[in-house]
């Protein structure tokens, strides 16, 4: 399973990446604008930092206004991934620039049946929303496992990438029904560290090792 940070900011993305497993970024509009910076630049920031696929996603909702977009920012750097939202000028965009080898996330995927056509277009990643359908009483994690089961039934080579993550317990289900990818904010992959035991366990060895050493040091007083 690859574990994909879904956020724009670069201390967080500096941070996961110093843990030695982050596999890649996904961005979207709305978390690019809340770092207050040029897009270009900042992608390619993070492009710098990531060794892994990183999402940008374009703004056009046109045929031709997202192959320009997609195409600049292919040039940006080799690992990006460029999003195109699963509408039908963006199917259309997936198709084209797949002949061009510019590979595509596309995004805003709601239902199998978009993902049947994205995978069709020739979609490099499919992006099912769960957290969004989760919010109005859908089950976001049904769609991820009749995802993956309609693209195992016919060999689809596009990954499926679990997007709209609110908690650790999405990631272990996305696991569990063998998604590609999970993108989550930073604030789910601390909480996939945490655990009560843990911290509770370490407390205990590190003071039964200090009182141990405190006796230790007695003892050697005592013979001096
Ligand atoms: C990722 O590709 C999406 O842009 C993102 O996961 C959306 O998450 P949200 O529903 O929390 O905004």
């Amino acid at each position: 399973m690859k574990i994909f940070l879904d956020t724009a900011n670069l201390e967080e993305i500096k941070e996961a990446a110093s843990w030695g497993i982050l596999d890649g970024v996904t961005t979207n509009p709305s978390l690019i604008a809340k770092e207050k910076r040029d897009f270009k630049e900042l992608i390619q920031e993070i492009c710098a930092i990531v060794d892994g696929d990183v999402s940008a996603e374009v703004i056009s909702t046109d045929f031709d206004g997202m192959v320009k977009e997609a195409r600049e920012l292919a040039r940006l750097a080799d690992n990006i991934v460029v999003k195109i939202p699963l509408i039908k000028d963006g199917l259309k965009a997936v198709k084209f620039l797949k002949s061009e080898g510019i590979r595509t996330n596309v995004t805003l995927c709601f239902s199998p049946t978009q993902a049947i056509l994205a995978a069709k277009a020739g979609a490099y990643y499919i992006s099912p929303f769960i957290g969004r359908l989760d919010d109005i009483s859908s089950d976001g994690m049904n769609l991820v496992k009749q995802i993956v089961q309609i693209y195992k039934n016919y060999n689809f080579e596009t990954k499926v990438l679990v997007a709209s993550v609110r908690h650790p317990m999405h990631v272990v289900e996305a696991g569990l029904i063998g998604a590609d990818v999970v993108t989550m904010p930073f604030k789910v992959l601390e909480q996939m560290i945490k655990h009560p035991l843990t911290d509770i366990g370490l407390e205990r060895f590190l003071e039964d090792w200090r009182k141990a050493q405190l006796e230790l040091e007695k003892k050697f007083e005592k013979v001096k």
